[in-house]
């Protein structure tokens, strides 16, 4: 079974797609299933960062150094969530814009998506 909010990647075209309502585990793109993106956590980061940090309460960054922003290395979004599941906001970023999200309700945990180095949360 899918699970709403789960992450799916097509390794043939690179489509990501975000469940919406949980239903059989069957995703496919381009004529294959597609991959459900796990989630890496702060027990693996290396040198460098990508975990999400709340640097207060209406502020995420990727990484407690900024996660590096070039063409070919980058931040593609960030997303947070509430402890409920209810609430979602997500920022897609251009390699212009700082590892960044401002953030408009009261968030505890957050995830991002890396070019190179796939899914990071917070938690
Ligand atoms: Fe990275």
């Amino acid at each position: 079974m899918t699970e709403c909010l789960e992450l799916y990647r097509c390794e043939i075209c690179g489509n990501i797609v975000q469940v919406m309502h949980k239903g059989a585990d069957a995703l496919v793109c381009c004529g294959k299933p597609m991959d459900k993106l796990i989630q890496h956590g702060i027990e693996e980061e290396k040198q460098e960062k990508h975990v999400p940090v709340f640097l207060n309460e209406r502020e995420i960054q990727v990484g407690s150094e900024p996660h590096p922003m070039l063409e070919e290395h980058h931040i593609e979004f960030i997303q947070a969530v509430s402890d409920d599941k209810k609430h979602v906001y997500t920022k897609f970023l251009d390699i212009a814009d700082e590892p960044k999200m401002k953030l408009n309700n009261d968030y505890k945990q957050a995830i991002e998506y890396c070019n190179i180095h796939g899914l990071w949360g917070s938690k």
